[in-house]
């Protein structure tokens, strides 16, 4: 039996979860309220806060597991990429926890996370993805393609060359006056407006590639120019643009990903990241998907943001592996998959 602690703390989430032979038994998840009225994540808040919940998480995710500590068989952490005080305070206190347990550590790059996530199983029979599929990952950070050869073999095929799926969002829900996170408030305002009202930029890159700034751009240009004529358009079309912003960041992800599922032959598509929360990104790779017979993995909602379930089921693959961290090891802010 292996039993991994997964520790995650690489933003503004302070999560702990326990998986036993890829079972989950436990994901406790502390978000942090306290970069709300700062319009975004502020970095020594972060790391504060993670100190106050670390371990009343731990241990309820030990708890909620039904085990005792002394039942680990290794710790997971994530060591990258994210906010280096927030890391700072996962890694030591995954080092910490394994020395007085006597216990290895492994650790882990939160991007191998997400896309494993598919791994996670709640019930022993749970489907996952073969080898190789394509996990569009997409957060406030990223937007790739990678192609997932094995769980330790991953080539990242395209990826944003500015911002990330999850800045367009929120810098555009910014400019229409929506609290931050601002996707999240796009989706919901989405489901009720017109997708096809406005027309906004799409980018023309050769390749793989995503860019989402011209369109980030040629939104503020609607909203300056219609709010010059009509001081109240936002607030009355807020419904429509939310819709029509959503629809073309869904067909920029789409092109790409319909290019890159031809250029490789997978038969199988997952997505991961923040932004595969969204509910129309959701139905619209489901869709993709139906209609070119592809399998697709989308994952529960628990799952698409910062979560320790991932990290735990990435060092489960790891430990398995053999491939422990030593004690030295530093947390780093950038990393590839
Ligand atoms: O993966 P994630 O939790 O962490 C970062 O990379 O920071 O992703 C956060 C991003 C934010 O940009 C947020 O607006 C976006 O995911 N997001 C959404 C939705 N839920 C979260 N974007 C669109 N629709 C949603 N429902």
């Amino acid at each position: 039996m292996v039993t991994i602690l997964g520790i995650e703390s690489s933003c503004d989430d302070t999560s702990a979860a326990v998986i036993r032979d890829g079972l989950l038994l436990s994901n406790v998840i502390a978000s942090q309220k306290v970069h709300e009225e700062y319009g975004g994540v502020v970095p020594e808040l972060a790391s504060r806060a993670h100190q106050q919940n670390i371990v009343p998480v731990v241990d309820t995710a030990i708890k909620r597991a039904g085990i005792e500590a002394k039942d680990l068989t290794a710790i997971a952490f994530t060591r990258g990429p994210g906010l280096l005080g927030s890391l700072l305070v996962g890694t030591s206190f995954a080092k910490g926890m394994s020395l007085g347990l006597r216990i290895p550590i492994v650790d882990v790059n939160h991007l191998h996370g997400h896309v494993l996530s598919h791994f996670i199983k709640q019930a022993p029979d749970d489907e996952v993805p073969e080898y190789p599929f394509l996990c569009l990952l997409i957060s406030g950070g990223n937007s790739q393609l990678i192609l997932v050869k094995n769980y330790n073999d991953m080539e990242i095929l395209g990826r944003t060359i500015d911002d990330a799926a999850g800045e367009a969002f929120d810098k555009c829900a910014k400019v229409m006056g929506l609290p931050y996170p601002g996707g999240p408030h796009i989706d919901r305002l989405a489901a009720e407006g017109d997708p096809k009202r406005f027309k906004f930029a799409k980018p023309r890159i050769p390749g793989l590639d995503y860019s989402f700034s011209g369109l980030k751009t040629s939104f503020l240009y609607t909203l300056r120019d219609n709010v010059k004529l009509n001081a109240d358009f936002i607030e009355q079309n807020k419904a429509d643009l939310a819709a029509s912003l959503q629809a073309t960041i869904i067909d920029i992800l789409i092109d790409k990903l319909d290019k890159a599922v031809k250029q490789t032959g997978v038969k199988t598509v997952a997505i991961g990241g923040g932004v595969s929360a969204n509910s129309g990104v959701r139905r619209a790779v489901a869709d993709y998907c139906a209609r070119h017979g592809l399998k697709a993995f989308i994952p529960q909602r628990v799952f698409t943001t910062d979560n320790a379930a991932m990290v735990a089921i990435a060092g489960y693959f790891r430990y398995l592996d053999g491939q422990f961290c030593r004690y030295d090891a530093a947390p780093f802010a950038r990393v590839e998959v």
